[in-house]
């Protein structure tokens, strides 16, 4: 008598997932396989969304199901639809349930061979058919992606020139995509009707700008350009603007910055002097150093100016962070002067946006692209390269490099490019952005990306209203939990880790690919234990979610109103005292056009994304067993646990008597994407 086997098939929900085309399986067990039966109903059996049964018919029991081959096959070629089936179950005879995700794109005709979901490492894998299945798997993701070097010294990337040559399963859906081209065109045909993007001039009223974005205001865009010029705003910025990760702990004034007390005592309060101050850990600096030697480039033909300047600050004791001094050269001297809070008024502001100048370089360069967009495309390719769809590791780290190789791919082709933004509307240029990026990738190390080592090794770990902080150590204690409870699944000790030749290889490339083979990083090209492994994903998922989050999101908030976050100068720094004025300072920042197109491009990189999947949420259901989804389950209440925290925060913002009136939101879970995806 025959053997039945039931089968369920799920084609995606996303546009044009279905297909005419006729679809066949075969499945393979232990046993043996059964005949190749075309999976047909009455009707179009794979529309969009659909959730299709069939039965397939054997001779005899196949045991255990290991595998399903689906064929697609069209009469012509030229008219096949392409598939994209997202799930699929096996019930034998007996009521065994055999699960195999599938989140793949089928186009034209071909065979694809998927395997039962249940996540294994190499070591778990006993039968020469799975074994063999693992290797030839990889063998052709490794030749259909691959590495090539966009600059050197810097993190390689996806082999790929445009986004027509990347595989459907990594390109945006039809809906981010739609979204995404035409918030691109929107923006470029308006600015282009006001006339914008054709001036070179520089502004002729300050309020001016306000109108570039009129329509696109946020609370915080609007508060910026009220209090764009207060001290107290001015440091709320360094603990939860953009670029949170530049200031540290000041114990000692440096040589090459000599701030006496005598310049500082009238803002410090009274009853203390510049050095009870350092000793009672309340003086912070801000270094732009790495910005030392980085050549400037030219936009609209006229040369830029980049300055490397020194920012000191002081909590006071409302608990306030403000500035105390700066200086906008790294060789202090006559021609560097220190410029101080009490300075004439523009002399004052015009330091201040050297400052927020620098800040936007190093912001864009370093702490958003290289930290975030470049390291976790490094983590996607190894992961997709390296290790097998039934690999855990592989199921944990997909769900988080989602769209990476697709955003990628068009900031290298837009924004990274010679012609494209860096080079032509900041001041970087180019070769700048090149060398900055050099220099942040010798930099790397693993302690400055584990956010609490990173808090601690800065020394910032107890600053107060440090949002970024708070809420960062809680997503990062709640994403450690669940990669350790993953991890405690599949690898019982260290033997385990150090024998997983996946895992190792997949380590080799990425200490080789992103970190440059430099051991002063502190990654090592292997994992040696459970720990170190736990230690590293957690830094992976946190830089591919919360991280790129707290760099990212909040860009048109902090942006729009331009002389907070100018692109370039056009200037050299101010080498005196006293010749500031407005008229220069508009003379200074950028111009009508280099602010436009800069302020369309902070737009559409912080407008909210469409398709979006917040952190902790996997639609896609990688891990098939009943104890990883549970794990996941238990992530997601710990999320949900510090949502709640963070709103109830936000809301007494007002009454916290902190710096500024509106909450902290870009760490908020439910603004959290899972991946590098924008
Ligand atoms: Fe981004």
């Amino acid at each position: 008598m025959d053997v039945k086997y039931k089968v369920r098939v799920t084609t995606g929900n996303l546009v044009h997932s279905g297909t005419f085309d006729s679809i066949s399986i075969t499945l393979v067990g232990t046993e043996g396989e059964s005949p190749k039966t075309a999976l047909d109903n009455w009707g179009v059996d794979f529309y969009t969304g659909a959730v299709s049964d069939y039965e397939v018919s054997c001779k005899h029991d196949l045991g255990d199901i290991v595998l399903l081959r689906l064929h697609k096959e069209c009469m012509l070629k030229l008219f096949a639809t392409n598939w994209y089936c997202t799930f699929i179950t096996v019930t034998s005879p007996k009521g065994a349930e055999y699960r195999f995700p599938c989140y793949q794109w089928m186009e034209g005709c071909q065979t694809l061979e998927l395997r039962e979901g249940t996540a294994k490492t190499p070591a778990m894998d006993t039968l020469p058919l799975l074994k063999d299945f693992r290797i030839k798997e990889l063998q052709k993701r490794q030749s259909d992606y691959g590495w090539k070097v966009f600059a050197e010294g810097i993190p390689h990337c996806l082999d790929v020139s445009s986004m027509t040559e990347l595989e459907s399963e990594v390109k945006f859906s039809f809906t981010k995509g739609a979204l995404f081209a035409e918030r691109g065109a929107s923006k470029t045909i308006e600015l282009k009707l006001r006339g914008y993007s054709d001036s070179q001039e520089s502004w002729e009223k300050l309020e001016d700008i306000k109108d570039v974005f009129w329509f696109n205001k946020s609370d915080i865009s609007e508060y910026i350009t009220e209090h764009w010029k207060e001290d107290a705003f001015f440091g709320y910025q360094f603990l939860n603007g953009l670029n949170p990760r530049m200031i540290q702990r000041c114990t000692k004034i440096p040589p090459n910055f000599p701030v006496t007390n005598e310049m500082v005592t009238k803002f410090l309060g009274d009853d203390t002097t510049l050095e009870k101050e350092l000793e009672k850990g309340n003086v912070f600096i801000a270094d732009y150093k790495i910005l030392e030697d980085v050549p400037a480039g030219l936009n609209n033909e006229r040369q830029r100016y980049i300055a490397v300047p020194l920012c000191l600050l002081h909590l006071t004791k409302e608990k306030h962070l403000m500035p105390l001094a700066i200086q906008l050269s790294q060789t202090s001297g006559p021609e560097s002067p220190i410029f101080l809070p009490s300075d004439p008024e523009w002399d004052w502001i015009l330091a201040k946006t050297w400052v927020r100048n620098a800040d936007f370089h190093v912001h864009q360069s370093v702490s958003h692209l290289l930290r975030t967009h470049l390291l976790a495309e490094v983590f996607a390719l190894a992961t997709i390269r390296q290790l097998p769809t039934c690999h855990p590791l592989y199921k944990l780290l997909i769900p988080h490099t989602r769209y990476t190789f697709h955003i990628n791919t068009v900031g290298r082709e837009t924004l990274m490019s010679k012609g494209g933004i860096f080079d032509q509307q900041t001041a970087l240029g180019f070769e700048g952005l090149v060398k900055l990026l050099q220099k942040g990738t010798k930099a790397l190390t693993l302690t400055s990306l584990c956010l609490p080592e990173d808090l601690e090794a800065r020394g910032v770990s107890s600053l107060p209203h440090y949002y970024y902080k708070e809420d960062g150590l809680k997503l990062w204690a709640a994403v450690e939990r669940f990669v350790s409870d993953i991890v405690n699944l599949y690898y019982p000790n260290d033997h385990s880790v150090k024998e997983d030749c996946e895992l190792q290889k997949w380590m080799e490339e990425v200490f080789e690919k992103g970190f440059m083979d430099q051991e002063t990083s502190g990654v090592s090209s292997s994992f040696s234990s459970v720990q170190e492994l736990k230690k590293f994903l957690t830094m992976v998922i946190y830089t591919c979610s919360a991280q790129h989050s707290a760099v990212n999101s909040g860009q048109f908030d902090f942006g729009s109103w331009m002389p907070n976050f100018p692109s370039s100068m056009r200037k050299p720094p101010p080498s005196t005292k006293g010749t500031a004025n407005l008229e220069d300072y508009k003379d200074t920042i950028p111009e009508i056009n280099i602010t436009s197109t800069i302020l369309s491009t902070l737009w559409l990189l912080s407008a909210p994304p469409g398709d979006m999947i917040p952190l902790g949420n996997y639609p896609e259901e990688h891990f098939t067993e009943e104890s990883p989804r549970r794990l996941i389950a238990a992530f997601q209440e710990e999320l949900k646990k510090i949502s709640n925290e963070i709103e109830e925060r936000n809301k007494s913002m007002a009454k916290m008597g902190g710096p500024v009136p509106f909450g902290y939101t870009y760490l908020y879970p439910p603004e959290i994407e899972n991946s590098v995806s924008i």
